[in-house]
């Protein structure tokens, strides 16, 4: 946070208010609602390849909890037993992430048995009646590519965009028919971890330049994919998107106009820094996207603290284990500010709370699909589906295995059992009576 004031103002030079779209949002298509759950590679499959992420989690300290992603929940091998439990929901998608480390474990060497499993698993889900929604690049890097440099790196652009090419020439057609793909997973979250922070993964040091270097690299590596995916024959039913993580920011005291400014830019940096630059990099300032996944979370309140930086912490709401605000009208509200600014369809990429004893999460599910539903019928969002974060607990990262967001526990100590908790039922309930 502490270079957000400079962030700002280098957005704003650089790409921020490059245009302004003017059309309204366009209508969303005449599809059914995709309601579903959402996971990625890294969190829940298992015996993962060689990528900075593995290294990171077997580096002394970085994980809270001490536990690492070698097993996580096995959903590599238990994957089919998942799809089940996302049918027992009534569901009709599913998001997962590929593992750019399994698929090309050196630069342009395609692995063969990579491709061939992630065809039983997609195979697998259609078989359950859930359309796959494909994140092809979920944070996790191969080693090659960390160690050249990262999102940073100059060859980035063209090594991701191949990568990319070749899983959408794979699986968007034949039995598979992936026809929603994610390219990037968070970009701003990413940036600020990894090139803001310090490197959680990587061991860079940050640096506000870094930041805002990861960001632009990320959007251009999404652009050229997007221009490549497209100039393939029988692309036309290919949807490309990403999943842009979005904040519900509001002023501490919104009569105070450093806090104002503080806002300002908070949102600028977060909330539209990278989607500027791709919504409107075509010619005629046409978007670089056929839909927008939204990951919504929470809200911040923001202030301007005396030596000039940024400070922002929850608001009065409930919290989760994260010390996440649960805050759902922020859903509506976001989805209305980015639907006035981009106009295209928006799919709810994620959604969820870490809450281990589930007392939370029963009424985020009610609460949030209630302001969807409204943002949908009432305020005319073009709102195409919903997937839920996450199907089952996972690997969170720096906090490790311990921290829960799942609509089913996984017993770490018995084998992995899948134990759906209370509000894998609201769930079911709610996609029930919103179909
Ligand atoms: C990420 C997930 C993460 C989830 C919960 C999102 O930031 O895309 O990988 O597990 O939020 O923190």
């Amino acid at each position: 946070m502490r270079h957000l004031l400079l962030f700002g103002f280098s957005l704003l030079l650089s790409s921020a208010f490059a245009a302004s779209p003017s059309s309204s949002p366009s209508n969303p298509p005449a599809k059914p609602f995709l309601w579903g759950v959402a996971n990625s590679a890294f969190q829940v499959e298992g015996s993962p390849a060689d990528s900075d992420s593995y290294h990171w989690t077997h580096t002394p300290g970085m994980i809270k909890d001490g536990s690492n992603a070698d097993i996580a929940t096995d959903f590599w091998n238990r994957y089919d037993e998942d799809f089940a439990l996302a049918q027992g929901l009534g569901a009709n998608a599913f998001r997962m992430s590929l593992a750019w480390e399994r698929i090309e474990p050196q630069r342009g060497q395609w692995n063969e048995e990579a491709f061939e499993h992630y065809e039983q698993i997609l195979l697998a889900m259609r078989a359950r009646g859930l359309e796959p929604v494909v994140t092809i690049w979920h944070t996790t890097l191969p080693t090659w590519v960390a160690q050249g440099g990262g999102v940073l790196s100059p060859t980035f652009i063209k090594d991701y965009s191949d990568y990319a090419t070749k899983v959408v020439e794979r699986f968007a057609h034949g039995n598979t028919q992936v026809h929603y793909w994610l390219t990037v997973n968070e970009p701003t979250t990413y940036a600020e971890s990894d090139y803001e922070d310090g490197g959680s993964s990587t061991g860079i040091a940050g640096s506000a330049g870094k930041f805002i270097k990861a960001i632009h690299q990320q959007a251009d590596a999404h652009i050229a994919a997007y221009k490549k995916i497209h100039a393939l024959p029988d692309s036309d039913d290919i949807q490309v998107g990403y999943a842009q993580d979005l904040e519900d920011f509001q002023a501490k005291n919104p009569w105070n106009p450093l806090d104002q400014m503080a806002l300002f830019f908070t949102d600028l940096m977060y909330n539209k820094s990278f989607l500027d630059r791709v919504a409107f990099a075509l010619p005629d300032s046409m978007p670089a996207l056929d839909f927008l996944g939204v990951n919504y979370y929470n809200r911040n309140i923001v202030s301007f603290t005396v030596h000039g930086f940024v400070k922002t912490s929850p608001g009065t709401g409930p919290v989760s284990d994260t010390d996440q605000e649960v805050y759902p009208v922020g859903l509506e509200r976001v989805l209305k500010k980015v639907a006035s600014r981009y106009p295209v369809p928006i799919l709810i990429t994620e959604n969820g709370v870490a809450d281990s004893t589930d007392h939370l999460r029963p009424n985020f599910l009610r609460s949030h699909i209630h302001y969807l539903m409204k943002a949908r019928d009432h305020d005319h969002i073009p709102v195409i589906g919903y997937m839920h974060w996450s199907l089952t607990d996972n690997f969170e990262w720096s906090y490790g295995l311990n921290i829960r967001y799942g609509l089913v526990e996984i017993d770490y100590a018995n084998n992995l059992k899948r134990i759906p908790r209370p509000s894998y039922y609201v769930y079911k309930d709610l996609i029930q009576e919103n179909r």
